[in-house]
């Protein structure tokens, strides 16, 4: 475990399942100990009669930054991927639950794309939605893939994962990647409301319409264990190594 990733049950009941980043002097950097207190959490949560929503949300000024480019680089120079992020990302993509998130601020990489598994995602007008991939010399991950176009549209999905345009709050609530934006001070309370009112809806009625209008979680999985192999070859490339070392280098 990590008190980089902290959980709480909040609501009546404690019926809203709160996982957040809390490693603010890294931008909320994901390490592989974070993956997997959160893909804990989500199981728990999911494990949990008492528990009716999972939240997710950041700190301020950052939702996360993504993976740990530390952790990059050490796959990069030959260590191994290990499984931290595959589970984290298969219990979000198969939690039954509804999914609320609260961004305020950064969510680049895997930060913008665990929205696209979310069920309403608030975040500040100011908030930068931006997957580098491409120029990490990495390509899309987390199912995204699938679900970007779906949500988005291709042009706007490929603006955003291919060409690595920052979407604002603003873009990236016309744009479909979002529900809505808020102002910061606003953010917290707007997504805990959302979370107490589905709380208080028939459980049963809304995991099945959940299930309903979202993309079949089996092809979502098949679909994240494609973009793994591909993002796992592209992670060991001479080219990616060069833009991590970039990374680490950029301040000195
Ligand atoms: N992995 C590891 N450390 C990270 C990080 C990441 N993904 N993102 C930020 N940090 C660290 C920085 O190295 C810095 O650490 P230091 O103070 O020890 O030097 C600290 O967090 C603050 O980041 P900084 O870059 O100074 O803040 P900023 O506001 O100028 O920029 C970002 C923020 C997120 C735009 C920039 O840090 C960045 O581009 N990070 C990499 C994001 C990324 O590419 N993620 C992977 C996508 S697939």
């Amino acid at each position: 475990m990590t008190d980089h990733i902290l959980t709480e049950r909040a609501g009546a009941n404690g019926a809203i399942n709160v996982i957040r980043f809390n490693r603010p002097e890294k931008k909320n950097a994901i390490t592989r100990a974070m993956y997997t207190s959160m893909a804990r959490a989500l199981i728990a949560g999911e494990n949990d009669d008492s528990v009716r929503i999972h939240v997710m949300l950041g700190t301020q000024g950052a939702f996360t930054s993504g993976n740990d480019m530390q952790d990059f680089m050490a796959v990069a120079m030959g260590g191994s991927m290990g499984t931290e992020v595959l589970d984290f990302l298969a219990a979000l993509a198969l939690a039954r639950k509804p999914i609320i998130s609260g961004v305020d601020g950064l969510a680049v990489g895997v930060g913008a794309t665990i929205n696209l598994h979310c069920d309403l995602t608030f975040a500040t007008p100011e908030s930068r939605f931006h997957t580098p991939f491409v120029d990490l010399a990495l390509v899309p991950e987390a199912g995204s893939s699938l679900l970007a176009p779906a949500a988005m549209g291709h042009q706007k999905a490929f603006a955003l994962l291919a060409a690595g345009i920052p979407f604002s709050g603003d873009e990236a609530e016309r744009a479909g990647l979002i529900y809505k934006t808020v102002s910061s001070n606003e953010l917290e309370a707007t997504v805990m409301a959302a979370a107490e009112n589905l709380a208080e809806k028939p459980p049963k009625a809304l995991a099945i319409a959940r299930r309903l209008v979202k993309p079949d979680p089996e092809l979502v999985m098949a679909r994240m264990r494609e973009e793994a192999e591909l993002f796992g070859n592209q992670l060991k490339s001479a080219e990616a190594l060069a833009a991590f070392q970039n990374f680490m280098a950029r301040k000195k």
